[in-house]
């Protein structure tokens, strides 16, 4: 009998959640299907031999995957050719036309900005969901890709009994602002577009947190054995009967006998409305209907001689500047940001934009009040790429760049062959002063857990500190001092300081926040010298002769060291405890025997800085950029574009995930 109402409730859970999801019209409220789903857990929770994993309880995650398994796709996941002109899609229609030999209906949909899945079903269950992978091969997701509530884990008798699908997982501008928020409140790092967070939350170990983040999908391609549909248009109305969410009536559009003028009119309906949309599209795409025809012409090996995308420019907006006003980093240099009304771009509302630096604004020839027309890349923040002459009011002032540091008011300079000005004041100007505090004290630096920038702002305002060293020196009835720090948060930080003695030397040299030392420097310097003492030491000449030192990096740390303050900071540093020499990592190897990696995608068995790491401690080398020198793309899920087609045009040697851990011989 309880089996029986297990079933039931199932049933019925399945039809409310696609009623909610997919349909946008709810038959029950969110307290009666809450209370369906309780009775449900209860019932599954007494009868633990009918559990099934595409039971509407498991939408909440709660799966634990180590890693994700790669299986064969039972098709390969082609992509599309891309058109960025409507005289490139035109010849596109008219060759397709000519050797389709007979009329042709098109149909236009949008392109959804995400990551590619495949979903299978067996005996109308949902068995499989496969990311794209390398095309042949993808991981296997399921766990993740259950918690999507749009995406049906169960079909109703009438649809086929085996049936693939295949379409985009997405993030709804909404749920990926409220992620970031939360990312950046908790001092983790935010992902710069909805589609990386999505790569990235489909490659989660933990499926009760994919399910919270609230992920979104749309499916636009169908294949079965067992029933064949004779357009796309009817394949997609029969696979939204069944449940699945399909791209809306608004988002595709389909005429038969289409002049090339509609399928242009929706295009650039979609580049201007895509503002409005809750989802990104980076463009749309263009479909030959007929299955048999797309049959007929079949597929390269790249993609389906049937069909094309269209992408859109960048998106750009146009409003007023009202002001500009100047930043300055940790190393002083002064960055001016565009101060704008709030416009809407890519669905968000931006404010400010950066100008980068004096050159910039003298070449836009900038003036407070003008019309600037703003584009987000793929940084967060947006940035001026024009100004609109003709708009601009009587009597609109010049930008003038400023003379002096708008914190402390030292005169700016700047350096020969550089494009940024600077503050000189060192060690007197408060933003410098609390910057190279925050980096020290990063995540990525010395990860002084305890200590973050409000607390950095406190001690440094407070006048307790001016340099890294002076944390050390700090005392209980110091750190008292700072607002809302009790017994508690004095110990953490005084544990995050303790604990950061452990931090490798490598990583103590990054802290130091030597101009132009980034991490990767500093893992190049460590390793070559072996030590601070043999570092401070160095010639220019024994810089430059370390691998990928350049002459300006070589400069910036032999003046680091010629300065007496900085060689105390040091000293104290050291007196303290701190890290001073290097030791090679255990496990590390010369197995890469020099190679150069490029790195790209999101991986499985690793983190971006893990594979990083593990290049570098199997002695491969990091390049950010593939170029001539470049001997493997290490390529995961979703390569970037410009990545890929340069490896291609250059002959790099893609590497697969799979690959690299069997060269290394082990995982992170
Ligand atoms: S059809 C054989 N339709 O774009 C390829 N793809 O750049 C069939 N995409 O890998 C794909 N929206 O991930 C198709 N409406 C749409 C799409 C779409 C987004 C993605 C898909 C594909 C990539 C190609």
């Amino acid at each position: 009998m309880s089996l029986d109402r297990i079933q039931t409730l199932r049933a019925e859970l399945h039809e409310h959640n696609r009623r909610y999801y997919v349909d946008d019209a709810p038959s029950v409220s969110d307290a009666a299907f809450d209370a369906l789903l309780r009775e449900l857990q209860d019932l599954e929770g007494q009868f633990p031999e009918s559990f099934d994993p595409n039971s509407p309880t498991q939408r909440v995650g709660g799966m634990v995957v180590k890693s994700f398994e790669a299986v064969p796709h039972k098709r390969p996941m082609l992509s599309l050719s891309n058109s960025y002109s409507s005289e490139e899609l035109i010849e596109f229609v008219e060759r397709a036309e000519t050797s389709a030999g007979e009329p042709v209906t098109w149909s236009a949909e949008l392109k959804y900005d995400g990551v590619a899945i495949s979903l299978w079903y067996e005996n109308r269950q949902l068995v499989r969901a496969l990311t794209r992978g390398d095309g042949e091969k993808g991981d296997d997701v399921s766990v993740n890709i259950r918690t999507i509530p749009s995406i049906p884990l169960t079909l109703p008798p009438d649809a086929p009994q085996e049936l693939e699908v295949r379409g985009e997982v997405v993030y709804t501008f909404e749920k990926f602002e409220a992620l970031n928020a939360r990312r950046a409140a908790a001092g983790q790092d935010t992902f710069a577009n909805p589609r990386n967070a999505a790569s990235g939350t489909l490659k989660m170990q933990d499926s009760a947190e994919v399910a919270r983040r609230g992920l979104s999908a749309f499916i636009y391609a169908v294949y079965s054995e067992d029933r064949q549909f004779e357009s796309h248009r009817v394949a997609l109305e029969a696979i939204r009967g069944w449940g699945f969410p399909t791209p809306s009536r608004e988002h595709r559009w389909v005429e038969s006998c289409a002049q090339v003028a509609d399928i242009q009119a929706f295009l650039a309906y979609w580049d201007g409305a895509r503002q409005h949309l809750p989802f990104a599209i980076d463009g749309a795409v263009i479909k030959m209907e007929s299955t048999a025809l797309q049959q007929r012409l079949g597929s390269t090996a790249k993609s389906p001689r049937w069909a094309m995308a269209y992408k859109f420019n960048a998106e750009k907006a146009l409003t007023p500047l009202q002001d500009v006003v100047y930043q300055v980093g940790r190393t002083g240099a002064i960055t001016p940001v565009a101060v704008l009304e709030p416009v809407w771009l890519s669905g968000t509302v931006v404010k400010r934009a950066s100008i980068h630096n004096a050159d910039q604004i003298a070449k836009l020839d900038l003036h407070l009040g003008d019309w600037v027309s703003v584009e987000k890349g793929g940084e967060i923040i947006p940035k001026i790429t024009e100004v609109d002459h003709s708009k601009r009011p009587a009597g609109a002032l010049p930008v003038v760049f400023l003379s002096h540091c708008p914190d402390c008011g030292t005169g700016l300079q700047r350096r020969e062959g550089e494009a940024q000005h600077f503050c000189p004041n060192t060690d007197g100007c408060a933003p410098q002063i609390k910057g190279r505090l925050e980096h020290f004290v990063h995540r990525k630096a010395m990860d002084i857990e305890g200590i973050g920038s409000e607390t950095v702002d406190q001690l440094v305002d407070l006048g307790l500190v001016q340099s890294p060293a002076d944390l050390f020196d700090l005392r209980g009835e110091d750190w008292a001092r700072l607002d809302k720090f009790k017994e508690k948060s004095i110990q953490n930080a005084l544990d995050g300081l303790a604990a950061s003695k452990e931090v490798s030397f490598e990583r103590v040299l990054f802290a130091l926040g030597i101009r132009h030392v980034g991490e990767t420097v500093a893992k190049k310097l460590a390793k070559h010298f072996g030590s601070m003492e043999a570092l401070s030491a160095a010639s220019l000449e024994a810089l430059e002769n370390v691998g990928d030192i350049g002459p300006m990096i070589a400069a910036s740390v032999g003046d680091y060291f010629t300065d007496l303050a900085h060689l105390r900071e040091v000293d104290r540093l050291r007196a303290h405890g701190l890290a001073m020499n290097y030791q090679a990592a255990e496990g590390a190897s010369d197995i890469l025997g020099g190679k150069t990696f490029v790195i790209s995608g999101v991986f499985t068995h690793f983190t971006r800085d893990g594979i990083k790491a593990a290049v570098e401690q199997n002695g491969g080398r990091i390049a950010s950029s593939v170029s001539g020198k470049t001997d493997y793309l290490l390529a995961g899920e979703g390569v970037g574009p410009s990545k890929r087609t340069k490896a291609e045009a250059l002959g790099v040697t893609w590497l697969t995930e799979e690959a690299f851990i069997t060269w290394i011989g082990s995982t992170e």
